[in-house]
């Protein structure tokens, strides 16, 4: 485990303090039998149209799931009940929470990622951060060597060829972190930002060759250690302390 990920025993109000700094993660895996009908009440009319776009009906049933379980865990840091969260979307359709008035405290800023059954949603105050998580599977090296950077790519043909796949969901989850940190997507960093392919000491910070306005933007990079061999990495922009829910731990609140 990464020195800067603790696994805390939370109590129940504990679950819901975020202090500056803190970034919790929640990890969770989504059922897949079919959907009930009364799970998508907490929905609002975004998230049912887009619910009613998948097919098949399994992954219809995981997306729901992987929102309902969204809105219950943000319910918790916002004291209000899980249907009545309004998500906005920025630039690039990435989603916040608005403030509710101008008084009212900063609502967190959040990031979810799927795969497959897994979801992983990253929780923090006042600091932007995208988080990614993967699934791993066998990976044509055709695939690294059209996405890396040079320096990447010729790093990769060093290692030895059970090396290269862990390598590449090192690198792949981290330039997916950073750019759902940016909004940007993965896209325009696969090329350009070198994330390396080794394990990365805690909040690493990586420079990301392009933001928004073409200036090189500092992230703070963190691999996640986490369970059934899934890859994942969080961004932020500060460096943080994570705070890894697991499992059987979401199960207080869902
Ligand atoms: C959305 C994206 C950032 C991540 O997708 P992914 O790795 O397949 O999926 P993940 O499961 O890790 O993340 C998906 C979640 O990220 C969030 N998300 C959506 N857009 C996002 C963005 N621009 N930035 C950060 N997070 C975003 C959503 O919560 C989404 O969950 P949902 O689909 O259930 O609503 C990816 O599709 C991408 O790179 N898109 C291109 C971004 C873009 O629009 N670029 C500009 C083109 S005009």
């Amino acid at each position: 485990m990464d020195a800067s990920i603790t696994n805390p025993a939370p109590t129940s109000n504990a679950l819901w303090q975020l202090a500056p700094g803190y970034v919790h993660i929640w990890l969770w895996q989504v059922a897949s039998h079919p959907l009930d009908p009364k799970e998508l009440t907490t929905l609002d009319s975004r998230e049912h149209r887009r619910a009613e776009r998948f097919r098949p009906a399994l992954h219809r049933a995981q997306w729901v799931r992987s929102h309902t379980g969204m809105r219950h865990i943000l319910s918790g840091y916002l004291g209000c009940a899980p249907a009545d969260i309004v998500f906005r979307r920025g630039s690039n359709g990435k989603p916040f929470l608005e403030k509710p008035s101008n008084d009212a405290p900063n609502p967190p800023h959040f990031n979810l990622s799927h795969s497959h059954d897994w979801c992983a949603l990253a929780v923090a105050r006042d600091l932007d951060l995208g988080i990614d998580i993967q699934i791993p599977h066998p990976v044509n090296p055709s695939l690294w060597r059209r996405v890396l950077t040079s320096v990447e790519k010729t790093h990769m043909t060093t290692l030895s060829p059970n090396d290269r796949d862990p390598a590449f969901f090192r690198c792949w989850t981290r330039k997916e972190a950073i750019g759902k940190a940016d909004s940007q997507g993965v896209y325009i960093h696969l090329k350009r930002t070198e994330t390396g392919l080794l394990p990365l000491p805690g909040n690493s910070s990586i420079i990301a060759a392009i933001n928004a306005s073409g200036t090189p933007t500092p992230w703070h990079v963190t691999d996640l250690n986490l369970p059934a061999s899934l890859y994942g990495a969080i961004a932020t922009s500060e460096p943080v302390t994570i705070q890894l829910h697991a499992l059987e731990q979401i199960d207080l609140i869902l």
